[in-house]
């Protein structure tokens, strides 16, 4: 109790001591009056004079020694998000601060990036590199088949069709002989397929051969025409089919050959039609005259012609017919009279055995002719 009073009489002395002293003196900036102290105390580090106490710097500012009559602020590229602190941290990677007194550093914009921690700005990408992301410490390659020909790309175009990109940088035309396929994206143009070409550059797809023409291999800017001889009846072929026997084409790449009219025949497919030989007869599509068979000759009258049986051959048969009627009718005659003197020759025996030698006739033979 005693003590108690004591102190209160301390605490009283010094009021009075201080209100009637003309030496009370205000604490000078960066320090405060420690009310357990007479003397003034510095203010801490992180904290700064207001006026008589010590206050936190703020966020956004920093005092880095103890007795400081000021906070500081955050300079561009730092930032402070909580108060009573010594220092400003430098903005991240992937951030920047372009302002002072920052409490949270911006994240950099698609298109940029920070690898460099307390920077005041980020880095727009280079030519070939995007970044789509925000707060990114990289930026990245741009795959094949896209590009971006300026720095800060935040997307890599795709190369359109007729088109392909290896550099990142541009999108090049095909050249002739190759395409896309009609896609988007390509890296590197493909040659056109056997059958197929593409005579200009930037082809976005290959063209199929015409009909009677032909292309035997790839990557072709243009295509072959069928030879003579030769058809081809279907687009985007890789090759000519030679015309069938009998049939033939002497004009260059087309679709069909021709047949070998009736009267002519055709023994090359790649010339054309010959007079059939007046010995032979020469139907349509012929490779070959054809001969008549013995006693046959050429039906002239026909243009197609075929073989009809010749003059000779009637009168041969006609000859033959009759010798062989004659010969049957003679020897037929010459049994005939055979027979007839057999019977008479019977009858005149018998007459000379009668009647002792006679004999019944069972069944009298009353044949004749
Ligand atoms: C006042 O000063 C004393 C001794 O110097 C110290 O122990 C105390 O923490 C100080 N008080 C404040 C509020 O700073
Ligand atoms: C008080 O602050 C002043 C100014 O910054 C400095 O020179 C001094 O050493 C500090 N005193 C103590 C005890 O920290
Ligand atoms: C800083 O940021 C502001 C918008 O926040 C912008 O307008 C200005 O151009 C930027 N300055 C720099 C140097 O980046
Ligand atoms: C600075 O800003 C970044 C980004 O907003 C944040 O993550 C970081 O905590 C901040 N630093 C400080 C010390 O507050
Ligand atoms: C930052 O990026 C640049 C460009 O890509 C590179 O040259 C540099 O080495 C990088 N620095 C760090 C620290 O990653
Ligand atoms: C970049 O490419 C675009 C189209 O992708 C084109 O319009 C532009 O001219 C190109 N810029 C340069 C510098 O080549
Ligand atoms: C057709 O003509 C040839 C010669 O011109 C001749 O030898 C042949 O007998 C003729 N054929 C007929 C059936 O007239």
């Amino acid at each position: 109790m005693v003590k108690l009073w004591l102190n209160i009489l301390i605490v009283f002395t010094m009021i009075l001591t201080c209100s009637f002293a003309s030496d009370c003196i205000e604490c000078p900036a960066g320090t405060y009056s420690n009310h357990s102290d007479i003397s003034c105390s510095n203010c801490t580090a992180g904290s700064c004079t207001d006026t008589k106490d010590c206050v936190p710097c703020p966020p956004g500012f920093y005092s880095a020694d103890s007795g400081q009559e000021a906070c500081f602020e955050c300079e561009r590229g730092y930032n402070q998000s909580q108060p009573k602190k010594t220092e400003c941290k430098p903005c991240p990677v992937g951030t920047y601060g372009n302002k002072t007194q920052l409490l949270l550093c911006e994240l950099c914009n698609p298109g940029t990036y920070n690898n460099i921690t307390g920077q005041t700005e980020c880095v727009p990408c280079a030519k070939g590199k995007f970044q789509s992301q925000k707060g990114r410490n990289q930026c990245l390659d741009c795959i094949k088949g896209r590009v971006c020909n300026e720095t800060g790309c935040d997307v890599c175009t795709l190369c359109q069709a007729g088109e392909a990109s290896q550099n990142a940088l541009y999108c090049n035309p095909c050249m002739p002989g190759t395409s896309t396929s009609g896609k988007e994206g390509y890296s590197v143009c493909v040659g056109c397929s056997a059958g197929t070409f593409c005579s200009d550059i930037g082809c976005k797809v290959c063209d199929d051969c015409k009909k009677g023409e032909y292309s035997p291999y790839s990557s072709s800017k243009k295509c072959l025409k069928c030879n003579i001889g030769q058809y081809q009846p279907k687009v985007g072929s890789r090759e000519c089919l030679p015309c069938d026997p009998g049939k033939y084409q002497i004009a260059h790449a087309q679709s069909k050959c021709i047949n070998c009219p009736p009267g002519y025949f055709c023994p090359n497919t790649n010339s054309g039609p010959i007079d059939c030989p007046d010995n032979a007869y020469c139907p349509e599509n012929s490779a070959s005259p054809q001969t008549c068979q013995a006693l046959f000759v050429p039906n002239n009258a026909s243009l197609a012609r075929y073989c009809i049986p010749d003059t000779i051959l009637y009168v041969t048969v006609a000859i033959s017919l009759a010798m062989v009627i004659l010969i049957v009718a003679s020897l037929a005659f010459a049994i005939a009279c055979r027979i007839h003197k057999n019977k008479i020759l019977k009858i005149e025996e018998s007459k000379s055995l009668l009647p002792s030698m006679r004999k019944p006739v069972k069944n009298p033979d009353y044949q004749g002719l």
